[in-house]
């Protein structure tokens, strides 16, 4: 519960020997079926703070598709297995009725237009889901004032999800959340191939075939790491080249804002900074991946 969490966070933080200030707390927000991407997220969490809450909870409202819901894995057991061995304090798995007791918010987070572009686009309602269970997560751990010495408050979250990642910092901003977002890189098969809690679901022969999403990143990184152009439709291209593999988008869009770089996609070698981000889908699987250009 909310009250056991506070508990726990109070005496974890009393816990701390003396002359550990100002401490630091870290919060990992998850959905669970941990893979080596939130590990990553967790060991950094582990290293520069205090005190370690992991979260687990599948957010039913971010959700736009009941059947996703209904099948996204569940593994609760292993995944505090994993969360102790790599040394969490605290795992916060709560109940539907603990984040939500009246049910659905009747007060929501809006993310705006960019909310609706690119993973918003295919999962109408995604981001304003994803916006009201963090902005609660972060409200549940905050660190309380009343332990009289400062604590730092730090949230995770992974590049992976690059548009998820400049929402919740907009969101953190325009409402003057007290927590500093950190945010980790992505974590990749030895093949290339971004983890994902639904990489499951892809049979070998699916697996390799995604493989060419990666392939298609790196070619345009290459290109701008020689400061040529783009050629963003000749990565476009290898898709069609992979029938098990649908492209939804492949853009180049500005890494803060997330408004698309037309001009670094005509016949002029590339400059500045850039982030590509893309999404395809395999089966019934919806896989996303980017990567920063011009760094
Ligand atoms: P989930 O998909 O479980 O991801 C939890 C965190 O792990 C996110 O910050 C995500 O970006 C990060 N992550 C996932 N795969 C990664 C990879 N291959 N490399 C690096 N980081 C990776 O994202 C969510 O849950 C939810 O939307 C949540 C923020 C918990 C709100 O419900």
């Amino acid at each position: 519960t909310a009250a056991e969490l506070s508990t726990a966070i109070v005496q974890a933080l009393e816990g701390l020997a003396p002359g550990n200030s100002p401490a630091a707390l870290g919060l990992v927000p998850t959905m669970g079926a941990l893979h080596s991407g939130h590990e990553s997220l967790v060991s950094t969490a582990r290293e520069q703070n205090d005190v370690l809450v992991v979260s687990i909870f599948v957010n039913e409202l971010q959700f736009n598709d009941r059947a996703d819901f209904e099948r996204y894995p569940r593994t609760l057991d292993a995944d505090i297995e994993i969360l102790a061995r790599a040394g969490a304090d605290i795992v916060f798995a709560p109940e539907v009725s603990t984040v939500y007791p009246d049910g659905r918010p009747l007060v929501k987070l809006d993310s705006g237009a960019l909310g609706e572009k690119f993973e918003g686009a295919s999962r109408p309602g995604h981001f304003d889901g994803m916006l009201a269970v963090v902005a609660k997560l972060l409200h549940f751990c905050m660190p309380p004032a009343s332990l009289g010495v400062p604590v730092a408050y730090r949230a995770y979250f992974g590049q992976k999800d690059a548009q998820q990642l400049v929402l919740i910092n907009r969101m953190v901003a325009d409402l003057n959340y007290p927590v500093e977002i950190r945010s980790v890189p992505i974590i990749r098969s030895a093949e290339g191939l971004a983890l994902s809690s639904r990489n499951q679901f892809l049979t070998k022969e699916q697996a390799k075939a995604a493989l060419v999403i990666h392939r298609a990143l790196n070619l345009v990184k290459g290109r701008a790491d020689r400061h040529e152009p783009l050629y963003l439709e000749d990565a476009a291209g290898l898709f069609e080249m992979e029938p098990l593999v649908e492209l939804d988008y492949f853009e180049l869009v500005d890494p803060r804002t997330l408004q698309e770089l037309a001009f670094n996609c005509q016949d002029t070698p590339f400059t500045g900074e850039g982030l590509l981000l893309v999404a395809a889908k395999v089966g019934k699987v919806r896989l996303i991946d980017n990567m920063s250009l011009g760094y």
